[in-house]
């Protein structure tokens, strides 16, 4: 393997717990709380290579904080799934995106019976439990601290589906985390719920019924409304119980005639006050959304067609990181009581969007996100949506994951004093840094030098508590 950003899809095994990282830098003395972060990292099993960079084994990653401003402290640990324990004993990784059966097999099976637990997407917290997520409805509980697993996590409700979005969006306004599932049938739904803070009880909040459901990453919320953007990569439930199609996403595909769609629900009622139509482009990530003089603004990292999600097998990784991404921030403006959309690009060649928690839902200032990878690095980039204006962060050899925005304690929105927090690969070291970058400046304020290499992940949450 070459040491490149190769090493950012190289399984890691090793574990350490509440390793203190050595600092160089001055840590912010107010940040005491910890970034738990998910993602991939066992990549083989049985010297069996997964082919999706979505299917690696699950491991979390948490950075606590002591509020001094003196040390972190560095945990991480490999997700004992069903799937990870039977991938160990057995040497076959199963219940796969793109690999393979499995992610086919686990939907077939959801339609049927019994899904698997891959959870390497997201980590939430639900009812003071930390709580990985995947793209399926089932969920791993994990201690916060030690990042054990504990085993199922199990919703004290009846909410079933069969594809789970595994960005949930957690409203500090309101108290409460909106979320989604899409069940399969005739006609299939996208529905959304609502989770009371402390509560283990989703309540419905209303469906878009749909005969062609969509692969739905994330969705957007604002003060009145929940937003499904249902772009045109879609599929037909019948066509899982076919024959012929070997992975999960084999079975969408990309219908531009179909437009991507904006559906309006009413939060308190459900109702759908609007749909509107513009031209077709996918999605992973919502950024913000926020009502403004009638109009929804709703701002998100767009592409040209659904490619990415093929550019993302780990076969055509080294044409991603030369061609660099076609994920650009866009903001779309919705009439709430008509069909128009008008948009502007903000930023080119990004992913993984970040803004400050308490910015969610509300008219906001600052997108913290992911620059497009290049062969010798890539760059965290600050945008400004009101202007336009961008920085960035960047060092050869360097490549950032998802810059996570944690705003100080006495800054009010949308204030970007605070700092930003990244976990780097790099290349030179054959390790992985966290880097805490000034949230006004971009400047590098400290870096933790981490005992390996990670390789690239998904997502994390930065708690207070915890
Ligand atoms: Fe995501």
């Amino acid at each position: 393997m070459e040491a490149g950003f190769e090493l950012g899809f190289a399984s890691l095994s090793n574990e350490v717990r509440d390793r203190s990282l050595p600092v160089e830098g001055t840590l912010p003395d107010w940040l005491d709380g910890a970034l738990v972060r998910n993602g991939p990292a066992t990549f083989e099993a049985g010297g069996e290579r997964v082919h999706h960079w979505f299917d690696g084994l699950a491991m979390l990653h948490r950075f606590a904080f002591d509020g001094r401003g003196d040390t972190v402290s560095y945990t991480n640990r490999s997700l004992r799934s069903e799937t990870y324990r039977r991938a160990m004993a057995t040497g076959e990784i199963s219940g796969q995106f793109a690999t393979g059966g499995g992610y086919l097999r686990r939907v077939r099976q959801l339609l049927f019976g019994d899904p698997t637990d891959n959870c390497n997407v997201h980590v939430a917290r639900v009812d003071g439990t930390l709580v990985a997520m995947t793209e399926v409805p089932r969920y791993v509980a994990c201690d916060p601290d030690t990042l054990e697993t504990r085993g199922e996590f199990a919703f004290a409700d009846a909410l079933t589906g069969h594809v789970n979005c595994a960005h949930v969006l957690p409203d500090p306004h309101r108290g409460e985390t909106v979320g989604l599932l899409t069940t399969f049938g005739r006609p299939s739904e996208h529905t959304f719920y609502r989770l009371p803070d402390g509560s283990r009880s989703r309540e419905r909040i209303g469906s878009v019924a749909t005969e062609s459901p969509a692969y739905l990453h994330s969705f957007a919320l604002t003060e009145r409304f929940v937003v499904l953007t249902e772009h045109p990569f879609v599929t037909t439930p019948a066509s899982f119980l076919l024959p012929g199609r070997e992975s999960f996403v084999d079975h969408y595909e990309w219908k531009p005639e179909r437009g991507t769609r904006f559906h309006v629900l009413d939060r308190e009622t459900g109702e759908r006050v609007a749909t509107a139509v513009t031209d077709p482009w996918f999605v992973f990530h919502h950024v913000n959304a926020f009502e403004a003089d009638g109009e929804l603004v709703v701002d998100l990292v767009a592409y040209p067609n659904a490619d990415v999600v093929d550019g993302l097998y780990l076969s055509e990784a080294s044409d991603w990181f030369e061609h660099g991404s076609d994920g650009h921030l866009r903001r779309f403006r919705v009439q709430i009581d008509g069909q128009a959309v008008a948009s502007e690009t903000l930023y080119g060649g990004c992913e993984l969007p970040r803004i400050a928690r308490e910015d969610r839902t509300r008219e906001y200032r600052y997108v913290y996100t992911q620059g497009a990878a290049e062969p010798d690095g890539n760059h965290v980039a600050k945008v400004d949506v009101t202007t336009g204006e961008s920085d960035r962060w960047e060092e050869s050899g360097l490549f950032a994951e998802e810059p996570v925005f944690v705003r100080a304690p006495d800054a009010e929105r949308p204030s970007d004093e605070g700092c930003v927090l990244v976990t780097a690969l790099n290349t030179d070291e054959g390790r992985t840094d966290l880097l805490v970058l000034d949230g006004e400046t971009l400047d590098e304020r400290a870096r933790a030098p981490l005992p390996h290499a990670v390789p690239f992940g998904f997502h994390g949450r930065y708690f207070e508590e915890w």
